[in-house]
């Protein structure tokens, strides 16, 4: 068993090794045996994670080289918050608005400001949501018609954060992803084709799970980590979704606190486990227990589990004699349709494992975040 402050350690000696990796594009997913990322030139949805990790570092160690280089690599991102795609919420909460939530940071909280008014600019009224958008990072079935529940995380947080307009538009937004995505026993669905002109529901189908009816692992803990984000900033009408949610998440993890990369994959266990779901889980519990009293205990000991499971069985290294650099986390799944990155280190997956560790170390309130 490796404990927690190691585990820190390890990730900060992976945010080290990646500063010091040739390459201009933001960090996107990693080869495992090596360490060495594929780059997204201009951010795709990942961008803001590796900024993210930055501003956790700054906090964890006071270290203004790392508040630098989050400033640096988020100011890239600015010209995105045009882009015709709702994962601008991924984008600039967690490559800017946390730099600001968390260390007050001017550069983060105007890169903020301009992504949540990118946003803004892409809400439809009719419908009460923000759709996907025509660049969305998905492979097909994007735009105007077209909403996924990754779109709330972040996106919840930036128009929260900012109230007035913004803050109506995010409970719209929310609603209407509950109506769409989330089914009546907690689980939820990746995706859905809605009515532009009245918002309503056309059919549930996904973009990466197993099959149309599936309960993919990240869709879940998209889900929560939205409504986790919603009841952090005084949302209590969602205080039932995200029980329902999150209990749903409880009821369906494998004993050992690892998600498979789909619920329903017939092959379990012969198949891919999916290191970053199992973080997101995680990061969302951790907020829902600080939130909910009633439920902290059970929320609380689930998160622990996981990160627990995560540290001691996926971050390198992860036995002995393993001479890989350490802090890689391994085995998350980015896209097991078309055969992207299936087992490899995801750098969403590393935030969320960061950003749970420090909760539980007690750096960070996560309900903040
Ligand atoms: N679209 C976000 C994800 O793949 O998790």
């Amino acid at each position: 068993m490796i404990d927690r402050t190691n585990a820190i350690a390890r990730v900060l000696a992976r945010v080290d090794s990646t500063l010091a990796q040739p390459g201009s594009g933001f960090p996107h997913y990693a080869d495992p045996a090596n360490g060495v990322w594929v780059r997204s030139p201009a951010g795709d949805w990942t961008g803001g994670f590796w900024c993210g990790m930055l501003w956790l570092a700054a906090l964890r160690t006071g270290d203004a080289a790392y508040r630098d280089h989050a400033r640096d690599w988020a100011s890239r991102l600015r010209v995105r918050a045009d882009s015709n795609s709702v994962f601008k919420g991924f984008l600039f909460w967690y490559g800017a608005g946390i730099g600001d939530a968390l260390l007050a940071d001017p550069v983060a909280r105007d890169l903020a400001a301009a992504g949540t008014a990118g946003l803004m600019r892409m809400y439809n009224p009719r419908a009460r949501l923000i759709p996907l958008g025509t660049e969305a990072e998905e492979a097909f079935d994007v735009g105007a018609n077209e909403a996924n529940i990754d779109a709330l995380p972040g996106t919840i947080a930036l128009l929260l954060s900012r109230g007035g307009d913004a803050a109506a538009v995010a409970r719209d937004h929310l609603r209407q992803h509950v109506a769409l995505c989330v089914r009546d026993d907690g689980s939820v669905c990746q995706s859905a084709s809605f009515d532009p002109e009245t918002g309503a529901l056309l059919r549930r189908y996904t973009h990466k799970g197993i099959h149309e009816n599936s309960t993919w692992g990240r869709a879940q803990g998209w889900a929560m980590i939205g409504l986790a984000q919603a009841l952090a900033r005084g949302e209590t009408e969602f205080r039932a979704d995200a029980v329902r949610v999150a209990d749903w998440w409880l009821a369906n993890i494998p004993a050992d606190g690892v998600a498979f990369w789909d619920f329903d994959d017939p092959a379990i266990p012969a198949t891919e486990r999916d290191s970053s779901a199992t973080a997101i889980g995680a990061a969302a519990l951790l907020k829902l227990a600080a939130l909910i009293p009633e439920h902290r205990e059970r929320y609380e000991a689930a998160a622990r589990k996981s990160v627990d499971a995560l540290v001691n069985g996926y971050l390198t290294p992860t036995a002995p004699g393993d001479a890989r650099q350490p802090g890689i986390l391994t085995e998350g799944c980015f896209n097991k349709r078309n055969g992207t990155a299936t087992a490899h280190e995801l750098i969403w997956g590393d935030y969320f494992l960061f950003e749970a560790l420090l909760a539980l170390e007690g750096d960070l309130a996560p309900e903040r975040l």
